[in-house]
């Protein structure tokens, strides 16, 4: 298994199918759906996102015309959000062990689904309070493409065709690495994105 991505990306590593039931990941994000539904969140700007979100796990990244941040409540049910599958954390754990990147613990699970013509524009995971914890990113369902900027957004961003099951860890000196995502090539794709958050 190569877990480089690019001999050019340091600190950035795709772990190619190490989900190895993907679909029983994908009914346990619907599972989660009946207590903490998925919406589509405001920018601070007032634009719509073409994902819909939601959360599970003590922290709920949450945005809106106040600004990016991470919340104990759900705004929409007025609810803690609904507890981390025990799957979601022990797969977290495994991928960055896996990436180099010793005990990782995610208190944050953020839950994107992206249908038709959704994907996300370039931006950094930047509202955590650790930088030295790395982040975990696992795909599901439909393929897409994950564009890699690094430290700058800007020029020609490295491309990587992310499938169901694929697993991607980035930190240290690429934890605040611009990033995006392009529209599913398929019906629906599901992100989880495991984060220390608090
Ligand atoms: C994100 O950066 O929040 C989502 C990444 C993805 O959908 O692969
Ligand atoms: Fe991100």
């Amino acid at each position: 298994m190569s877990l480089m991505a690019d001999p050019e990306i340091v600190d950035l590593y795709v772990l190619r199918r190490f989900v190895t039931a993907p679909a029983a990941f994908v009914q346990m994000v619907v599972t989660l759906y009946e207590s903490a539904p998925p919406r589509r969140m405001q920018t601070p700007g007032g634009r719509l996102m073409s994902s819909e979100m939601t959360n599970c796990g003590a922290l709920g990244w949450v945005s809106d015309h106040a600004g990016y941040r991470y919340v104990t409540q759900d705004p929409l049910t007025g609810s803690a959000w609904p507890e981390m599958p025990e799957a979601f954390r022990d797969l977290a754990g495994r991928a960055a062990l896996a990436a180099g990147f010793g005990i990782f613990e995610p208190d944050a699970c953020l839950i994107n689904c992206y249908r038709g013509p959704a994907q996300m524009g370039a931006h950094r995971d930047a509202d955590e309070r650790d930088f030295s914890q790395p982040i975990v990113s696992v795909s599901l369902g439909a393929p897409a493409y994950f564009l890699w900027y690094g430290a700058q957004r800007r020029g020609s961003p490295a491309k990587l065709w992310l499938e169901s099951g694929d697993v991607v860890v980035w930190g240290r000196s690429a934890r605040k690495g611009y990033h995006a995502v392009q529209r599913p090539q398929g019906e629906v794709r599901y992100n989880l994105t495991l984060r220390k958050a608090g």
